[in-house]
């Protein structure tokens, strides 16, 4: 099932921007636990200005990737188009590690630290990130899903106020409470131009085991739908990325298929697929 094909027969006008190219980066030399930070910053510079190309066209942007650390240069690249942002991230991970704090080193596991201007006192110098400024903050951002936080992640999250909602307020609120109070949250003030970040390991691995980091006790893939179909209704989707999809990390043909196919619909409601199906109102019975 592939993508474009698809949301020209849902009515959506799609320009495809292509790939982002990448340089080939030698001697990329861990910078305390960080990993590739050179790649990785260098990659992010490129999309960042992608996607303020696109914004400047006056297009909502998707980006398709790949690993999430491209949200450093998709939000970076938004907010340099739309000054204020607010950030809707669904995930089972809070990607808000800064250099110092991660575990893994993985870049994955950082974006949310590079962006917010609470969090920038705390990030190093990185080679390839002196051109990242802060674009988004603390009380703009809201977390659906999460279910694997480090503890260090949740010191940032309860330090600066940051709103999430767990799997277990999904389970306590049901889905459709949580969407309503996201958009009230997001909104409170001005309705500000959505960026969500959508990591494909926010559904249950049952549906979307193709990832590098799954983890159990996901988000139905009802739930996952339930979250683009509200955020579509709102008019304020700007740019969305579909993130940590991986053929590779899929055991069979099945686990690949129902992985990307949940992406595609995932993307699809964010654009106007209704499950009830797409009628025109001023249909005739012959
Ligand atoms: N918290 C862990 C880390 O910082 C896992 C992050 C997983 N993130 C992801 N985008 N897959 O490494
Ligand atoms: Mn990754
Ligand atoms: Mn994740
Ligand atoms: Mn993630």
């Amino acid at each position: 099932m592939s993508l474009i094909p698809l949301m020209y027969v849902d009515g959506c006008a799609v320009k495809d921007y292509g790939n982002v190219t990448f340089e080939e980066v030698s001697n990329d030399e861990p910078i305390g636990n960080v990993k590739s930070p050179r790649a990785v910053g260098s990659a992010n510079q490129r999309l960042s200005a992608a996607v303020h190309a696109v914004k400047n066209d006056g297009h909502t942007c998707v980006m398709l990737g790949g690993d999430h650390s491209l949200a450093i240069g998709s939000i970076q690249g938004h907010a340099a188009a739309k000054k204020d942002l607010s950030v809707v991230w669904v995930d089972a991970h809070a990607d808000i590690n800064t250099p110092l704090t991660s575990p893994t080193g993985n870049i994955h596991g950082q974006p949310m630290s590079y962006l917010i201007h609470e969090l920038h006192s705390k990030i190093p110098v990185l080679p390839n990130f002196s051109w990242i400024k802060p674009c988004v903050s603390a009380k703009d951002i809201v977390y659906i899903g999460l279910r694997d936080v480090d503890p260090e992640e949740h010191h940032i999250l309860t330090l600066l106020g940051i709103k999430g909602y767990s799997m277990t307020e999904v389970d306590r609120l049901g889905i459709s409470k949580v969407m309503e109070e996201t958009c009230d949250y997001i909104f409170s003030k001005v309705k500000k131009p959505i960026h969500l970040s959508y990591d494909i390991d926010a559904l249950d691995p049952s549906i979307s085991p193709a990832t590098g980091t799954p983890v159990v006790g996901g988000l139905t893939y009802r739930e996952g739908v339930y979250i683009t179909e509200h955020i579509c209704q709102t008019g304020m989707l700007s740019a969305m990325d579909m993130v940590e999809v991986n053929p590779k990390r899929g055991r069979t043909e099945d686990e690949i298929s129902s992985t990307v196919n949940a992406a595609v619909d995932l993307i699809r409601g964010c654009f106007g697929k209704l499950r009830e199906g797409n009628h025109p109102a001023d249909y005739k019975m012959p």
